[in-house]
């Protein structure tokens, strides 16, 4: 079967960090977008975007949304019980099934640690292989985005980044080159069975990335290195990924990160630095954006 080029592609995780941005590569490439929501309310998403109501812990409101889609662009972040049911109907609905995974399988420190976001994205992979769908899993190192998450508050606050392992090396990527891939990959047939880790362009140490975050802000900060154990007594709130961080962070002391050209060689453009990245989310650690008490 092969939908016509007017048939939507369903983007799943829409307002996410990664689906907003292929919503908006589509968009720009000329493609209707079906947007899956939770909140129509609160999506943000443009007036062209059609919306549907529905949720990953409910099989049948993604077999609803898929109905007449020609792709489905899918990144987990429900509770692990209904992925069979949701890949099986999103297999039933479209031709093409574009996955948001995690480079567990490459051979770097890393991203090798005991991990369960990682036996579950083996798992979730190899449902999508199996699906008897056209299909292509896209594999992100580590998101530059993580850094509102970790430090975001830090900065905002002050001068000082309190944090464990400032001299180990990521090349973290900008959300928009894994939201670009990912769209080529909804769009163009030639990436069908193609499994790609993306990263961003260059390593950088998580000292030398909140030292690009201050130059933006023009702002001297200063990395103030935790052991591991400062590290989790003061961040209570990660729990259990705590440990799962620090172990990758652990077992990537004195190796070059990682880094592929892959954002380059499907866009036929550079992976964004993170100076770039940090430009464009500067105000998420901008101090004038706290919310007054
Ligand atoms: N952070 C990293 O370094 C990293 C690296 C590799 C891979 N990953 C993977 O990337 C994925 C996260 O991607 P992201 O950061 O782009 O996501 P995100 O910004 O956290 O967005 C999550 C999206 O999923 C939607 N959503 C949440 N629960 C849902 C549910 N039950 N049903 C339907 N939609 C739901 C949210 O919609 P609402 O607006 O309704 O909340 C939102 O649109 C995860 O699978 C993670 O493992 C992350």
């Amino acid at each position: 079967m092969t939908r016509s080029e007017n048939a939507p592609a369903l983007v799943i995780g829409a307002t996410g960090r990664t689906g907003r941005g292929v919503v908006a590569e589509l968009l720009r490439a000329g493609r209707p977008v079906r947007a899956l929501v939770r909140d129509p309310a609160t999506s943000g998403l443009r007036a062209d975007v059609e919306l549907v109501t529905g949720d990953l812990t409910d099989p049948a409101s993604i077999d609803r949304a898929a109905e007449g889609a020609q792709s489905a662009f899918l990144v987990w972040t429900a509770p692990f019980a209904t992925a069979p049911a949701v890949v099986e109907a999103l297999a039933r609905r479209v031709e093409r099934i574009v996955l948001l995974s995690s480079p567990h399988q490459t051979p770097h420190p890393f991203f090798q640690q005991p991990n369960r976001l990682a036996v579950f994205h083996a798992e979730l992979d190899r449902m999508v292989i199996e699906s008897g769908r056209e299909w292509t899993i896209v594999r992100p190192g580590m998101f530059a985005a993580n850094a509102i998450l970790w430090w975001g508050s830090q900065i905002q606050l002050g001068d000082e980044v309190r944090w464990p392992y400032g001299a180990v090396e990521t090349a973290p990527i900008d959300e928009r080159d894994i939201a670009a891939v990912a769209a080529r990959a909804l769009i163009d047939g030639a990436h069908v069975g193609r499994d790609y880790v993306v990263t961003g362009p260059t390593p950088l140490t998580q000292a030398e990335q909140v030292q690009a975050i201050g130059d933006v802000l023009g702002r001297r900060l200063v990395f103030h290195e935790l052991t591991p154990d400062e590290f989790r007594a003061e961040n209570p709130a990660y729990g259990p990924a705590a440990n799962m961080l620090l172990a990758a962070w652990a077992a990537a002391v004195g190796v070059p990160a990682y880094v592929t050209s892959t954002v380059e060689k499907i866009t036929g453009t550079p992976a964004r630095s993170f100076a770039e990245w940090s430009r464009n989310n500067a105000e998420a650690f901008d101090r004038d954006v706290i919310a007054p008490a």
